[in-house]
């Protein structure tokens, strides 16, 4: 048995293998106006797509994640059966960039399956919560870019998934559309494809057209490429009206970047009939809509499969032959590069309002060099034994007494510290420094309880005029002429200051010297991307750090009268 079945697989990874060596490689996906097409002959580009990895529930838990594009055994099982549904795109949830997808990449390039992918894990992603868009967020970010930014058959990449998800969390969109920008200029920088970075929103009746409309508008440096929709609201043998799908398609029909469902396929009925397929390829949405990714590849708990998987065995669901019965006899008609011209190729940010509050002010683009510069520069520093976990209490502490809006950012007023990106221990010291500084840096000011020791602060060289421009508090922004070199732990050597900073009509980042985040709730639940109709994968961020920064305010009343580290 288990020979038999070893063989088997070898079997199939040789046919797999023999068929790559020949394949060339899948033309590049483009976009034009509201459409994706082809750069090889410009025919339009439909998504017939399916969501691709297990566990996606338990993705949310984040210790592991089970990268669906790096076991080979497995992708290799199930692209048979994607093709025989007619998918030529595949959305993955969290890849893990330590892993090697070459295999799976080239056996989906083979199938003629293009693949999206969110740039996020669930440890590393934007929390709705307490929003940042930091160093770790970017590099995390840029390493799956450089991990995929070779496959001609990588369709995008999603910058957030279900990160704002109703009306008291838009602020956290100002992070996702940093997130979308900083991606965007890396791919330039490093001379990659022109790979499009887009979102992927749950379906808000409050927020949904607005958030759509931010991400879309805007410096084309700095709007999204693409927008997904995760949809349920086609459930059973619907229509176009009671559906909603009319409506949305009314609502959406002036936007100006290619628009799709990012997931769909609501399982009220089971086993769904898939009948809403027909609407989305019809003539009726095709005007707005490129297709969809039918949720989810995998039988699990939530009931969205469209196999159920036992080892090698991969069982056809009665959904599976909904689907495909569906899928095989639609005929959207196909728009050419050739004679298309986009109807609407601009569109103007959303009003602010009480459902939509996120400023078209972005955060600062995270810059390791910079944060180096302003580390060096501190005296006054945390211990090397103080804890992560114990930073809330220095925190609380030092914020009530000084001015921490260096360090903080608020995707409302559009304002954000010069260093609001840097570590959390870079941070800390920058407030500690700044404590000791403001009381006249005598020594019994730079203790906190044996937390905090004194050394010699040193201005690396280039770092002077950016210090000095960002100022003390840390809240003006460096000039494009303030470069600065750091020490090249990774990355470039040498930064413009603008990068951090002006740059791009990105960070704005005013003088003020009002505090930072007085008026935060203190707030440590995580961000679930789980959609109303189901949970699926993605992004729960436990940052610590970005929850201490909105307890800030709290904390400090309480250690307001002494300080004490527990
Ligand atoms: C354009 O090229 C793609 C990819 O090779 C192919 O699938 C498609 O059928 C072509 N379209 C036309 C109209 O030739
Ligand atoms: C990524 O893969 C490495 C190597 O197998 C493993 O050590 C690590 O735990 C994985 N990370 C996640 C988040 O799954
Ligand atoms: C996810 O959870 C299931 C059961 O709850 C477990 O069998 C599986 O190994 C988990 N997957 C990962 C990648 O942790
Ligand atoms: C991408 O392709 C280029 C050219 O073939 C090659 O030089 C480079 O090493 C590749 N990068 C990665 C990350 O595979
Ligand atoms: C908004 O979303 C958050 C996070 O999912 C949730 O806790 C909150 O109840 C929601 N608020 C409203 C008004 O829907
Ligand atoms: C789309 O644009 C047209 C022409 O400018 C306008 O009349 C229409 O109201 C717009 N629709 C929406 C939903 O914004
Ligand atoms: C879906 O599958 C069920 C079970 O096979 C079948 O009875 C039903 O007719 C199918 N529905 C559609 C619309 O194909
Ligand atoms: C951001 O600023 C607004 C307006 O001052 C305030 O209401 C909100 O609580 C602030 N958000 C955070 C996270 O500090």
């Amino acid at each position: 048995m288990f020979l038999k079945k070893t063989i088997g697989s070898l079997a199939a990874s040789a046919a797999l293998l023999a068929s790559s060596a020949f394949a060339d490689d899948l033309p590049a996906i483009e976009i034009v106006g509201n459409k994706f097409f082809f750069s090889n002959n410009g025919s339009q580009f439909y998504m017939r797509g399916i969501a691709y990895q297990a566990d996606t529930a338990n993705a949310t838990a984040g210790e592991t994640i089970n990268d669906p594009l790096a076991d080979f055994s497995a992708c290799s099982r199930d692209i048979p059966y994607l093709q025989q549904l007619d998918t030529n795109v595949i959305r993955v949830y969290a890849v893990n960039t330590s892993l090697d997808h070459s295999q799976c990449m080239q056996a989906l390039n083979d199938a003629g399956i293009y693949v999206i992918a969110d740039l996020s894990a669930p440890k590393t992603s934007i929390n709705r919560d307490s929003p940042s868009w930091d160093l770790e967020l970017y590099e995390r970010y840029t390493s799956v870019v450089d991990m995929f930014a070779n496959y001609t058959n990588v369709l995008g990449f999603f910058a957030g998934n279900e990160v704002t998800n109703n009306f008291t969390n838009t602020d956290a969109s100002a992070f996702v559309k940093a997130a979308v920008r900083d991606t965007k200029q890396y791919i330039k920088n490093k001379n990659y494809r022109e790979i499009p970075v887009g979102y992927s929103s749950n379906d808000d009746a409050d927020t949904r057209v607005a958030i759509a409309d931010y991400f879309a508008c805007g410096d084309d440096d700095q709007k999204a490429d693409f927008y997904g929709i995760n949809m349920y609201e086609w459930c059973g043998n619907s229509n176009l009206q009671k559906s909603g799908y009319a409506d949305r398609t009314k609502e959406f029909a002036n936007l100006s970047i290619p628009l799709f469902f990012s997931e769909y396929g609501c399982n009220e009925v089971s086993p769904r009939p898939f009948t809403e397929v027909q609407a989305l390829f019809g003539d009726q949405m095709t005007d707005v809509w490129s297709g969809g990714i039918v949720y989810l590849y995998f039988e699990e708990e939530n009931h969205y499969g469209l196999v159920s998987i036992d080892g090698d065995d991969v069982k056809t669901l009665d959904d599976f032959n909904n689907y495909s019965k569906q899928i095989h006899s639609i005929s959207p008609s196909i728009a050419n590069t050739a004679s298309y011209s986009p109807s609407s190729t601009s569109l103007s940010c959303p009003t602010s309002n009480k459902y939509w509050m996120a400023s078209e002010d972005l955060p600062p683009t995270p810059n390791k060099d910079l944060c180096l510069c302003m580390d060096d520069a501190n005296s006054c520093i945390v211990s090397d034994d103080v804890e992560e976990d114990d930073y809330q209490d220095l925190y609380g502490y030092v914020c009530g007494e000084i001015d921490c809006s260096g360090i903080t950012g608020n995707g409302t007023t559009g304002k954000y510290g010069s260093y609001s990106f840097c570590s959390p221990k870079e941070k800390l010291n920058f407030v500690l420094n700044l404590y000791y500084q403001s009381k006249g840096g005598t020594k019994s000011n730079c203790d906190f309880s044996g937390s905090a020791s004194l050394r010699s602060g040193t201005t690396r060289a280039g770092c002077a005029s950016a210090l000095k421009e960002i100022g003390s508090i840390g809240t003006n922004s460096a000039t494009d002429s303030a470069t600065y070199t750091g020490s090249a732990v990774s990355g470039s050597s040498t930064a413009s200051a603008s990068r951090s900073g002006s740059s791009s009509g990105s960070a704005k980042v005013t003088s003020s010297a009002k505090s930072g985040s007085s008026s935060s709730s203190a707030s440590s639940s995580a961000s679930s991307t789980s959609s109303s109709k189901k949970n699926s994968a993605s992004n729960v961020s436990t940052n610590l750090f970005q929850v201490v920064l909105t307890a800030i305010t709290t904390i400090s009343v309480i250690a307001g009268v002494g300080f004490a580290l527990v």
